[in-house]
This record gives C-alpha cells, structure tokens and sequence, in this order.
C-alpha cells in the first residue's frame, strides 16, 4: 500500500521522495481574483469560514490552479478563543480584532461547552473538502499553537511587542498556564475533530514563536505543542504533525530532539545548511522560501528555490515558504514556483 501514499503523507513518516511534495501557507486567499470573488460575495471572512459550501470552494481554488501536492482546510486559528466564548470580528485592512482577556474573571468566563457546536460548520467542510479533492492530494487540518492563539486573545489582536501577554506569563505564570492547559485541551479536541471529519495530516501554526526568549520557547511553544500532539496521538497515532514554531532559531534544535512531531516547518531565516546537518537527520523538514521572493519572481526565485531543494531535497522534505502567502503575490509566480518543484529531481 506504501506506494499509494500521498507524497505529504510519505514525506512526513520519513521517505526521501523522488521530489518533494509542494503546498503554500496560506496558498487560499486574497492573492487569488477567485477568492477575492468569492469573499465579496459571501460577506464577510468570517462568513466564508462558517458557510462549508464557501470554506470547501476556497480550500480547492488553489488546487484547481495550481496542483498543490495538498490542501489545507480554510479556516482561521482564531475560530478556536470564538468557540470558546469571544467575541470576534475581522476588520479591512485591521486584521482581527477580539475584546482582549484583562485577567482571571474573563479567563473563568471561557468555557467548552458550545466549542463543538460553533466549529460544526468548520468539520463539515473538512469533510466536504476530503469528498471532492483529488485521490493524490493530502488534507491538512490545522490549529494555532497555544503561545501564538493566547497572544490575540490577551492582546486584542496583532502585537509587535506582545507586552501585555509578556507581562501576564512573567508575572502571573500559574495563572498563564491555566490558560495555556484550556488551549491544550481546546486543541487538541479541534484535531481530533478535523481528522475524524477526514484530516489527514495536521499543522500547529507557532507564529509568534520567535517572540520568546530560549526558555520560554520551551515552557510556552515547545510544551503546550508537545502536550496537543500526545493527546492526539493517543487516538490518531498514524496521523502526522508538522510544528511550525516561526522564527525560534537555534530553539529549532529543542524541537528537532524531542521529535515529538513528524515534520518540522521552518521559517526563511533557517540557514539551509545548519538545517540539513543538525535537523533534518532527525525529522522531515518543511518551508523555506522568503514569501517576498514569491512577489519578486524571476531569477531570484528560481535561484532560491533551486538552492532549496538541492540542500534538502535529498532527505525528508517539503517544499513551502518560511511564513505565509502575501496578498501582493503574483498568481503566474506561484505556478511557475509549482513547476519547478515538480520538476527537480534527486
Ligand atoms: O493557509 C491557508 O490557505 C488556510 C487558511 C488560513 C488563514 N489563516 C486564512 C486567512 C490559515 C492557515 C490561517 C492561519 C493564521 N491566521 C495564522 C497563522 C499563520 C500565519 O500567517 O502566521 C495567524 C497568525 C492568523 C490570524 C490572522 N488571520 C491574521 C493576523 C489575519 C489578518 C492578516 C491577513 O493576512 O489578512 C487573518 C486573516 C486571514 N486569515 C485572511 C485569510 C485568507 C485574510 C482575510 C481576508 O481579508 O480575506
């Protein structure tokens, strides 16, 4: 059967393929006239997120176009503080907006109890998705990490300093953690309710990741992601895990050794060497073009891309940027990103 694996799916149980499998971080969105289209017509972001027949649509625009090697459900991180009781809106050109959490009555104000029925519409588009996406192409499930979601959440939304939610776990760590073990919990359900609607792999997108210092990375990225992927794999272990804690340097080392995860997702600061001699002899690697060379394009692109495959290409590997899709890029750069890594060989 191993052969009518998906590449995604070999890729991260450890297989050095022919040519790595391709997928974007955010390869749905407004980069794309299609989507663009469609989120006038649905109303609002949010609206695409919660409607399954939008959410399916969007999820397989990019694969229709392109040919991605996978899908990744179109949702957002921040549905998961929704579910639990915030509110949450998403504002042009603001991005996302929360009433922020100021202490310990609002943490006790959050709770389960809706979680599912909130996120219903979110699993019956996994399973819309897994009912019409090509036999070759992997669903990817996804949630964001507990350090990155509780940052929202304390902040109100986006931080450059992450002061407020930096002053909560310094200053009150017990109370940060019982946060941090309501999101662990949260989590880890929302996955196991992604991969029993028809995900078959998962991310946990650590985005702010590299906002911690060494030892926080540990405590507040590494362990909750750790404690979330235990969980799931109590009842899914065939399903694997990419972390992608962005930006936490040489704390990729950490990561790497306790291999709690099946594919490593690094961000375009990662000095290729350094990843294949110290990382990738212990764990599938995922990333690292610089989203901007996907704007820029040309030669700088192909360079980059090249020198990527050609450093990683010969261990476990799969080919994405080092953070997310730009609304700037243009289409025909990513189709011809799409040929090229369909077309190196080993
Ligand atoms: O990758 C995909 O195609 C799947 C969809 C996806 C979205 N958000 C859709 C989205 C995924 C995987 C995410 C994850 C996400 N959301 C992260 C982690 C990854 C990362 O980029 O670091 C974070 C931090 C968020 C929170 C978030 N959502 C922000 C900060 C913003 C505003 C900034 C922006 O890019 O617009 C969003 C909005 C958002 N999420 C959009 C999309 C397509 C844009 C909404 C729109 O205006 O149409």
């Amino acid at each position: 059967m191993k052969t009518a694996e998906k590449l995604l799916v070999r890729a991260l149980k450890g297989e050095t393929l022919d040519r790595p499998p391709i997928w974007l971080m955010r390869q749905a969105g407004r980069y794309l006239p299609e989507y663009r289209a469609l989120r006038t017509k649905a109303g609002s972001f949010l609206d695409l997120c919660y409607n399954p027949d939008f959410a399916v649509e969007v999820t397989l625009q990019p694969i229709r176009r392109f040919g991605f090697d996978a899908a990744i459900l179109f949702s957002d991180i921040l549905v998961v503080p929704h579910a639990l009781g915030m509110d949450l809106r998403f504002e042009e050109g603001r991005g996302p907006l929360l009433d922020a959490l100021q202490g310990d009555a609002d943490l006790a104000r959050l709770a389960m109890d809706q979680f599912h029925n909130k996120l219903r519409p979110v699993y019956s588009a996994v399973s819309g998705i897994r009912a019409t996406i090509p036999a070759e192409t992997a669903l990817i499930g996804f949630a964001g990490a507990p350090w990155t979601v509780a940052s929202y959440m304390i902040e109100g939304g986006s931080s450059r300093d992450f002061a407020k939610t930096k002053a909560w776990a310094y200053q009150r760590p017990d109370s940060f953690q019982r946060l941090t073990n309501l999101l662990v919990e949260a989590t880890a359900t929302y996955l196991i309710a992604q991969i029993e609607a028809g995900a078959e792999v998962l991310q946990l997108f650590d985005s702010w990741a590299g906002a911690l210092d060494h030892a926080s990375v540990l405590r507040w990225s590494l362990a909750p992601m750790k404690a979330i992927v235990d969980r799931v794999r109590m009842s899914h272990p065939e399903v694997p895990v990419i972390v992608f804690p962005r930006a936490c340097g040489a704390g990729y080392l950490d990561f790497a050794r306790s291999s709690f995860m099946h594919g490593l997702g690094l961000d375009s600061g990662v000095p290729l060497d350094w990843a294949f001699t110290q990382l990738q002899g212990r764990i599938a690697l995922q990333g690292n073009l610089d989203p901007q060379l996907l704007v820029a394009g040309g030669g700088a692109m192909r360079d980059a891309a090249t020198k990527i495959l050609d450093v990683l290409g010969h261990g476990p590997f799969i080919f994405n940027l080092g953070h997310g899709i730009v609304p700037e890029t243009p289409p025909e750069h990513v189709g011809e990103l799409v040929e090229i890594v369909k077309a190196w060989r080993r």
